[in-house]
């Protein structure tokens, strides 16, 4: 099988569902195009069939009046709607781009050919490739199931970017704790040791935490911002740092997500006060659990290096690896 047949494979089964979901959708409401949150939300409540009888468990604080069970269902759908429906409206948009980019790409039958021995001119992997860079805002893209794991596709990247002597700066706190490993922050699993992490490669690495809450508000109207000044300062005082590392997504934290928006704010920042002047600085974006949730990706703002997974988002959570 080729890696475009492997990849489609994936991502066919990734689109599958919606599109079962839109095909029932439609037949639910064939008159209805639900271009709008409300009709949308009354197309639901119509279709909500709850069917507790037992007794009101709860009463209304301002009217004392008994709440049965069905309409807190009720409300707490009414409350959940618009979040839904955008979510849905942004999974047809992202749908829509990744097929425009198909037929652009004109994937066609030829591209599903297989390939053997050394793989040579798999023009289905070239396309993929290809496809993915448009997708993602990047120049190009190498979109492989021989990276495993979204720590696998990090690794490669931070290994290839970074050389002994240079420093890397997580500036979004912490990162996902697989990357400790190769980091350096603790003992490999297998290994038992850090050999092989950066560290072991004489690579340093440098934590700022995220701005959240009023902070963040003050810096950029927004629950969550970077450190500009913090990041600054890090950044004049070592002449060694090379890459800067935002992780986009929370993780394992109770954090939200950086709004790409955001990763454009610090990227020009960078622009304007470092690279513009001469400094050779990377900014790398852990993108695992990021692609498709907004309209555009880091890349598009200016961010140079992007890793994420066919294990998440892009493959539906059906890829095998990748
Ligand atoms: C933000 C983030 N980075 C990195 C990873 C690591 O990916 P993987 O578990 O595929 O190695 C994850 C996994 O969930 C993640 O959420």
């Amino acid at each position: 099988m080729s890696s475009i047949q492997r990849s489609l494979t994936i991502f066919y089964c990734f689109l599958l569902p919606f599109s079962v979901v839109y095909a029932l959708h439609k037949r639910a409401a064939p008159s209805r195009s639900h271009s709008d949150p409300h009709d949308y939300l009354r197309h639901q409540l119509q279709h909500c069939h709850v069917t507790s009888t037992s007794a009101p468990t709860s009463t209304n604080p301002t009217t004392s009046i008994p709440i049965s069970p069905r309409l807190m269902i009720e409300d707490a759908t009414k409350g959940l709607i618009k979040r839904f429906w955008s979510v849905d409206q942004q999974t047809k948009r992202s749908m829509d781009r990744i097929l425009s980019l198909y037929e652009e790409e004109k994937v066609d039958a030829a591209s599903f050919h297989g390939v053997d021995g050394y793989g040579h001119g798999d023009i289905g992997r070239e396309k993929l490739d290809v496809i993915i860079a448009k997708l993602m805002g990047a120049e190009k893209a190498a979109v492989r199931l021989q990276f495993f794991s979204g720590t696998h596709a990090i690794a490669s990247a931070l290994f290839g970017a970074l050389r002994p002597g240079d420093n890397m700066l997580c500036i979004s706190g912490h990162p996902y704790d697989t990357l400790e490993e190769v980091i350096g922050q603790r003992d490999g699993h297998q290994t038992g040791s850090r050999v092989g992490s950066l560290l072991d490669w004489g690579i340093g690495y440098g934590e700022i935490e995220l701005l959240e809450g009023e902070e963040a508000r003050k810096e950029n109207g927004d629950r969550v911002a970077f450190d500009l000044k913090s990041i600054d300062i890090a950044i004049e005082k070592d002449p060694q740092l090379k890459l800067i590392h935002i992780q986009r997504s929370c993780g394992y934290k109770w954090r939200p997500s950086i709004p790409v928006m955001e990763i454009g704010r610090l990227c020009d920042h960078i622009r304007r006060k470092f690279k513009e002047k001469g400094r050779d600085i990377i900014i790398f974006v852990d993108n695992c659990y990021g692609e498709l949730v907004e309209e555009i990706e880091p890349c598009h703002v200016g961010a140079d290096i992007c890793a994420g997974s066919l294990i998440k988002n892009l493959g539906g959570t059906l890829a095998p690896s990748g």
